[in-house]
């Protein structure tokens, strides 16, 4: 290990900076495209639950599929970006090249997910439970393999952008066990200090590429069968990597949003954030814990050996409660006596990470054993994984962008939290208690007619639940699409200001 300081990144030059800035423009406009479209498609399965539309069964669950895999998709897919520009712009090299490879990746992963659902209508849900999509389907086979080519394409291009970033920072910060902070571990202060961001990245992005591995893996056994049926593998062993997969995906699109605000809330709140001996140990146990967190997916699964089944319990707890807990008291600390002014931007961070805690909460509270042999596929688990979704990574999405297209107004908190603010986050608490309340009723989740169920206690209250979910849902879309058309509209006025002093410098 080198006792030398290390020289901090030279700054980029402005031509550099502004392709950087572009290529995160093209990521935002595309989030304020699709992500509100997404959000139709939850409004109508509602609105079938809530038996104010009927959608025939197979049309739900198609509807299901694209807006499980789109959402998920999508917000990874922007909070990578995301941490390529942060990281990229202030802290290690990361070419706008490979961006814009895993930018064009994305875009046709997504087209071939909306063919294959919407034209074709693959409706096996966004886990693919295997054998389902090779058993009596509903729709042709041509719509399996696109999907699963679809999906392999987007696996291998989050790939390579997790590979591009651990690489760039690695490059930057010494290697691997420079960035795990393992230096923060001794009794004496280090020589050289590490970002926040760094660590996080790396926490997050390293299992992530383990996991896109395994999902390719998946994927081509998937292909494999669907070119030569007579071949069948086992259905623990898929639903086991499957959910390493997924479960870790969703994991580290939170993880890597966090990293935005342990850089960019303490310019609002005038405090560094730093790294501590605690900090790092948090965020250590995060990278060691969360490769076996998804077996509390399993718990249903009586052929899983017993012993896993309670290390899955364990796991669940050490890779959400430290990080977090820091996190949440990190927060804390820079809040306590500062003289922070609430605009948009410090504001979203602030519920971004309230939600992620209500959200981690649930979670944690489902993944203990004996509630889930309760709560389990009830809709407490969309609740959930709506809360830190929806009130976590995506206020954390808002403030981002809205830090990005008003990095000078920094010190002043950016524009003020107007109606369209508000609206959106009180909407978004109703959307998530109805899930809640459908939770602890024991509505089953992925249901598209709770008049099958045969109970009609059950039925009354889940579709009683859909029709007030409605009215929120549409409180949601109010306040996005206004918010989205504002921060659109300072994106273009940035792009038109870069064009201009691009022109005249020439
Ligand atoms: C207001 C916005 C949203 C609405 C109205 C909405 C609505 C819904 C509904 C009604 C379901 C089906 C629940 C069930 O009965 O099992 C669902 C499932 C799901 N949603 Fe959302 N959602 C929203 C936002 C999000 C966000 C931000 C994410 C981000 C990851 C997300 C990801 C998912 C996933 C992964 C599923 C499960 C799909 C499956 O089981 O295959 N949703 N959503």
């Amino acid at each position: 290990m080198s006792n030398k300081t290390r020289e901090p990144m030279k700054p980029l030059d402005a031509e550099e900076f502004r392709k950087q800035r572009r290529l995160m423009v093209t990521w935002g406009v595309t989030l304020l495209v699709l992500f509100p479209l997404l959000i139709g498609l939850g409004l109508f399965m509602r609105l079938n639950q809530g038996e104010l539309v009927h959608l025939q069964p197979n049309t739900f669950y198609a509807i299901m599929t694209l807006h499980g895999l789109g959402m998920a998709g999508l917000l990874f897919s922007f909070a990578l970006g995301g941490l390529h520009f942060l990281v990229g712009t202030r802290f290690a090299r990361t070419s706008v090249k490979v961006g814009y490879f895993v930018f064009i990746g994305v875009v046709v992963g997504v087209i071939g997910l909306v063919v294959a659902t919407l034209i074709g209508g693959f409706a096996a849900g966004w886990y693919l439970l295997y054998p389902l999509p090779f058993k009596g389907t509903s729709w042709p086979e041509w719509s399996s393999g696109l999907t699963f080519i679809s999906l392999l394409i987007l696996g291998v291009v989050w790939l390579v952008g997790c590979v591009h970033i651990v690489r760039a920072l690695s490059l930057e910060y010494g290697g691997f066990f420079q960035l795990m902070g393992w230096r923060y571990l001794g009794n004496k202060e280090p020589e050289e200090e590490l970002p926040p961001i760094a660590l996080i990245s790396v926490v997050s992005l390293v299992p992530g590429i383990l996991a896109f591995l395994a999902g390719a893996v998946f994927l081509i056994m998937f292909l494999f069968q669907l070119f030569e049926p007579s071949l069948e593998f086992n259905p623990l062993m898929m639903k086991n990597i499957l959910f390493f997969f997924g479960h870790t995906l969703v994991n580290i699109t939170i993880y890597c949003a966090v990293g935005w605000v342990y850089t960019l809330f303490p310019e609002f709140t005038g405090r560094a954030w730093k790294l501590t001996k605690v900090t790092v140990i948090a965020w250590n146990a995060t990278f060691l814990f969360i490769l076996f967190a998804y077996f509390h997916h399993l718990y249903m699964d009586f052929a899983q050996p017993i012993s896993i089944q309670y290390a899955g319990q364990l796991a669940s707890y050490m890779s959400a409660v430290p990080a977090t807990a820091v996190t949440i008291f990190g927060v804390i600390a820079q809040l306590y006596h500062s003289k922070i002014k609430w605009g948009v931007i410090p504001l979203s961070f602030f519920l971004g990470a309230v939600g992620w805690a209500i959200g981690g909460i649930a979670a944690v509270v489902d993944s203990t054993i004996a509630v889930n042999k309760v709560l389990h596929n009830t809709l407490w688990v969309p609740a959930h994984f709506h809360t830190y979704m929806l009130m976590g990574v995506v206020l954390f999405i808002l403030g981002f962008l809205y830090y990005l297209t008003a990095p000078q107004s920094g010190k002043e908190g950016g524009p003020k939290a107007g109606w369209a603010f508000w609206t959106f986050v009180t909407g978004s608490y109703g959307f998530l208690l109805m899930f809640y309340l459908g939770g602890m009723n024991s509505i089953p989740r992925r249901f598209a007619e709770y008049s099958t169920m045969g109970i009609s206690s059950s039925h009354e209250i889940g579709a009683l639940l859909a029709r007030l979910a409605v009215f929120f849902v549409v409180l949601v879309l109010l306040g996005i699409i206004t918010m989205g058309i504002s921060i659109f509209i300072r994106l273009m006025r940035w792009v038109v200001t870069d064009a201009t002093s691009t022109e005249s410098s020439a």
